[in-house]
């Protein structure tokens, strides 16, 4: 990859998703957890999720995911110069899951890599294809967010096993003189809320042991309502700072597609942006929480779904585990009708390679499915793994 010099937008031209077919509903986890489902849909909006099959992984929804994308856009895999894959899930620690993707795509000559940034990971992902657009290093960037959370729950803790669920979605940005696509991006960080979301081992602080399995460190633990104050605080905040970076007022935004963790914080944003709920894409009831691929899933079936039309201008704005947030405020260009190519690629089309040597890796060890299979987790105290409380962060002008 080498640059040039021309100067570009960045626009948005193809788009697609995934979801597995596996369903769990409420009335399944209250089976599970003390919980209801007149509980989780009056705390969340949630009614179903979908779970991965034992065969997927990641990288298989990714890449049927991208491969929609690619057929909406309507190029060649090959012509694809950058390839982000946005996961806190991937199918490996190495390599990078978005190297498992372009092998399945059939691409040969585009840069792979992942990226790490929670449920913000798609608008960060988006943010850095724009980047590499506009300074001439790539025509063409496939931008994805896919997440097996389910293997990653504790089904004995009823504050995190509810909230979370599997799929993928993916975009194509594609370089053009035409003004369009991309107009104002707005990215945050804020450490000090490090530790609400997060997931204790398997790190290179607590490696993966047979003592970190069976204390359930593996899973991930949520403080719920720090989370929610920090998505009700920022979200709209970070929508705003977009739409005016891009040069525009709410009033010009006909859609906004937030992250889709909880209905409620989706009101939250909507009176914290004075608009109707009218224009704010909800689908958490039928997905749930998938992380990275919540926003290019809602993105995929708002323009599937005529929610979206040539010249409207959009908000893409997420928050999530870092803390994290980020929003983007896009043009619309390509024609939604555009939406049935991807639609018509099936999965079966798509199959990730294996390892050489995977009958000697056991994806469940039998200690594992044994510990799994426990009710309740081994009381052990987590002194020892968990960090104390973090300092509160100064921005650097007022050190
Ligand atoms: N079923 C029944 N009761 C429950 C459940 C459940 N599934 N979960 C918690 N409760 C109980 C609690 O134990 C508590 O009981 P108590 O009062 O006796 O102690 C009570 O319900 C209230 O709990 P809260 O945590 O105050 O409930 P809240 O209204 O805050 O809702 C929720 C919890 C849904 C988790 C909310 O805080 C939330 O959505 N937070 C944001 C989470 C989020 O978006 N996370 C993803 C971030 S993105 C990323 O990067 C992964």
């Amino acid at each position: 990859m080498s640059a040039d010099s021309r100067p570009r937008f960045a626009h948005l031209t193809g788009w697609g998703r995934y979801a597995p077919s596996g369903v769990l509903t409420n009335a399944d986890l209250a089976r599970m957890v003390d919980t209801s489902d007149e509980w989780i849909v009056s705390r969340t909006g949630i009614r179903e999720r979908r779970v991965a099959a034992a065969h997927e992984t990641t990288a298989s929804m990714a890449a049927v995911a991208a491969k929609r994308a690619i057929a909406v856009a309507g190029i060649d895999p090959d012509e694809i110069d950058l390839i982000l894959l946005a996961t806190l899930t991937p199918d490996y620690w190495m390599p990078a899951t978005a190297a498992l993707v372009k092998e399945a795509i059939g691409n040969t000559r585009a840069v792979a890599m992942d990226i790490s940034a929670a449920c913000s990971g798609f608008v960060y992902g988006y943010s850095t294809a724009q980047a590499y657009i506009t300074s001439g290093m790539a025509r063409h960037v496939l931008v994805i967010g896919a997440e097996l959370l389910t293997r990653f729950l504790d089904y004995t803790d009823r504050n995190t096993c509810i909230l979370f669920g599997d799929g993928a979605g993916a975009v194509v940005l594609s370089a053009s003189d035409e003004p369009g696509g991309g107009l104002g991006i707005e990215l945050t960080t804020e450490p000090q809320g490090a530790y609400m979301i997060w997931l204790p081992s398997g790190g290179s602080k607590s490696p993966p042991s047979a003592g970190t399995i069976a204390r359930g460190e593996h899973y991930i633990r949520m403080e719920g309502r720090e989370t929610y104050r920090f998505a009700t605080r920022t979200l709209a905040s970070t929508a705003l700072a977009a739409i005016d970076h891009a040069g525009l007022q709410p009033s010009d935004i006909s859609l906004i597609i937030p992250h889709q963790a909880n209905v409620r914080i989706i009101e939250a944003v909507a009176r914290g942006l004075d608009m109707s709920m009218d224009r704010m894409f909800v689908n958490v009831d039928r997905y749930g929480n998938t992380s990275a691929a919540s926003i290019p899933i809602a993105l995929a079936e708002a323009a599937n779904s005529g929610r979206i039309k040539v010249g409207d201008r959009i908000v893409i704005v997420a928050f999530g585990a870092g803390f994290t947030s980020g929003a983007v405020a896009i043009e619309w260009t390509a024609d939604p009708a555009r939406g049935m190519l991807g639609e018509a690629v099936s999965p079966d089309s798509v199959h990730v390679r294996p390892p050489l040597d995977w009958d000697s890796v056991d994806p469940i060890p039998d200690a594992l499915a044994e510990i799994l299979a426990r009710p309740g987790r081994v009381p052990l105290d987590l002194s020892d793994v968990v960090p104390g409380e973090p300092e509160p962060a100064v921005h650097p002008s007022l050190r």
